[in-house]
């Protein structure tokens, strides 16, 4: 399976970024093994589009439950679709910390972006406190469990992103040893829940993914991509990253 890799530009970026990232990404997009994604602030998203010609997809970074309505600053699903979005990331834990998010509005969300016809890109992760009281396992899995919708393997189907709280934006990363444990335990939920059609949810990484670290990272077992914050604003080191991809899925480890 081709590996995806997502950049998530969270509240920054421009016109000025769109203009110096797009064709960075454009020159590159096709030789590369691996399927890119940006997600930049929904007031970029249509420009962005624009820029990237339908040669690599865009996505949103959240969309309300509801199709339309009095929500006063929210965005729904069929917007980010109608501006040129094919993904949403939800369920991210900025979201959940700063907006309160629960596992059964996340729930919800997925729920509306599928109807637009969206691919949601579902983050779990735990935070420091419960790795170290080795719940990590236990949190991530109850955050799926309780966030995935039922039909959420059927088209346009659905990624995951395992994202550990205390990775983000730190420079941190688990061991290699603890994210594979991690999307092992992912992989088996999905199967046992979806069955076959859990088989093949990707799952991405996230979580201080950088051009150093990319290539031992996307060559771990169930790693089906990566999600990627900060390193996603700068062209050479968002190419770097799909770059490593490519080599990890020529090396039939994707
Ligand atoms: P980071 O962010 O790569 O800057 O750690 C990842 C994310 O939050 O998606």
């Amino acid at each position: 399976m081709r590996q995806i890799i997502i950049g998530n530009w969270k509240m920054n970026g421009s016109n000025a970024l769109v203009a110096e990232i797009a064709p960075a990404v454009l020159a590159e997009a096709a030789q590369l093994a691996a399927d890119l994604v940006l997600c930049p602030p929904a007031t970029l998203i249509a420009p962005l589009a624009v820029a990237l010609a339908g040669q690599v997809k865009v996505g949103g970074q959240d969309c309300h439950a509801q199709e339309a309505g009095a929500h006063t600053g929210d965005i729904a699903a069929g917007m980010l679709r109608e501006a040129g979005a094919s993904y949403v990331i939800l369920g991210h834990s900025e979201r959940r910390a700063d907006h309160g998010e629960t596992d059964a509005e996340v729930r919800a969300k997925i729920e509306a972006a599928r109807a637009a016809g969206l691919t949601p890109i579902v983050c779990v992760g735990e935070d420091e406190a419960a790795r170290a009281e080795g719940a990590a396992e236990t949190v991530v899995l109850g955050q799926l469990a309780r966030s995935l919708p039922e039909d959420f393997v059927a088209p346009p189907g659905g990624l995951v992103a395992y994202e550990p709280v205390w990775a983000i934006g730190s420079g941190r990363t688990p061991t290699a040893g603890d994210i594979a444990a991690m999307h092992g335990a992912i992989r088996a939920a999905l199967r046992a829940r979806f069955g076959a059609g859990g088989a093949r949810v990707a799952i991405l990484y996230g979580g201080s993914v950088k051009p150093a670290n990319a290539a031992r990272v996307l060559a771990l077992p169930e790693v089906g991509g990566a999600l990627v914050g900060g390193a996603s604003l700068i062209a050479g080191d968002f190419l770097a990253i799909a770059r490593a991809a490519t080599l990890g899925s020529a090396a039939g480890t994707g």
